[in-house]
């Protein structure tokens, strides 16, 4: 499908953007005529996106559980493009996550996951609203997933309601500075991270709870989050929204 160019001279921080779902958002932002921050906490992956996007693409090297190098992210943001528009909270502990429950997994890693899968979306979002409304505005998307619903995912289940949870509080205390904040709940979407957390024998299983017959794909949540981020959404935020092939039945 042709695309247009919604975000022309606006720039877009997509944390996580090195690889999977996060490239996906900041590939087709950067389609789309934005300038685009890859905000990644894996160099190779990172610079590789960003030299293959060419202009209007900066890797930025970002830990999200670090405030001080959130600060940093926007920092090298407004010194290269002078302002930030909208953030994309995408970054998360998911390929390579443990396997425990919530009465066993070790402190520590807890307080780690945490850091990153739940805080990383208030550091990036703290160190970047002064700049969205020095310029009138801005949008954030938050990375959440139906898991946040679903009640059976332990820790990651956990942070990802949290993310639900910033999204609708973050929403009410930033739009009177004109900041809308949403997110995207994604069912189980193909991604070499998913492949790591989903043995062989259960992807067939998973594929036939959703409604639509197929896992997710990337460019499968590429509608959604320019729609969220771009003024067709003027007048939405603290909304969640769905993109899972019909794997949440809610009425
Ligand atoms: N793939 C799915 O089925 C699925 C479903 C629902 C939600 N999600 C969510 O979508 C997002 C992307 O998932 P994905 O499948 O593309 O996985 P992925 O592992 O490819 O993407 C996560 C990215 O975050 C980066 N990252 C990790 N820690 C970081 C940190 N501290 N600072 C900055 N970057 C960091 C990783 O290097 C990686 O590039 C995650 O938030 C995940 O929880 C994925």
């Amino acid at each position: 499908m042709e695309r247009g160019q919604r975000f022309a001279d606006r720039t877009a921080i997509v944390t996580g953007s090195g690889g999977g779902i996060g490239e996906a958002y900041a590939r087709a932002l950067h389609a789309e005529g934005a300038n685009v921050v890859i905000a990644e906490l894996d160099e190779t992956r990172g610079r590789s996106v960003a030299s293959d996007l060419g202009p209007r693409a900066l890797f930025v090297p970002t830990d999200v559980s670090d405030p001080d190098s959130t600060d940093r992210m926007a920092a090298a943001t407004m010194e290269a493009f002078g302002r930030v528009d909208h953030l994309v909270n995408n970054a998360a502990i998911f390929a390579d996550m443990k396997l425990a429950g919530l009465t066993n997994v070790d402190y520590g890693y807890l307080d780690k996951f945490m850091s990153v899968n739940l805080m990383g979306a208030l550091h990036c979002t703290r160190s970047t609203i002064r700049a969205m409304a020095a310029n009138g505005g801005g949008s954030i998307v938050n990375q959440s997933s139906t898991a946040a619903w679903m009640g059976i995912a332990g820790f990651y289940g956990l942070a990802k309601a949290g993310i639900n949870y910033l999204t609708v509080s973050l929403a009410q205390e930033l739009g009177h500075r004109n900041i809308r904040v949403n997110a995207i709940a994604p069912g189980p979407t193909d991604t070499a991270a998913l492949a790591r957390q989903v043995p062989e024998e259960f992807r067939q299983p998973l594929i036939d709870s959703l409604a639509i017959k197929r896992l997710g794909t990337p460019a499968d949540h590429v509608g959604a989050v320019l729609f969220m981020l771009s003024d067709e959404s003027a007048w939405m935020t603290g909304h969640i929204m769905a993109v899972d092939g019909g794997q949440i039945t809610r009425i």
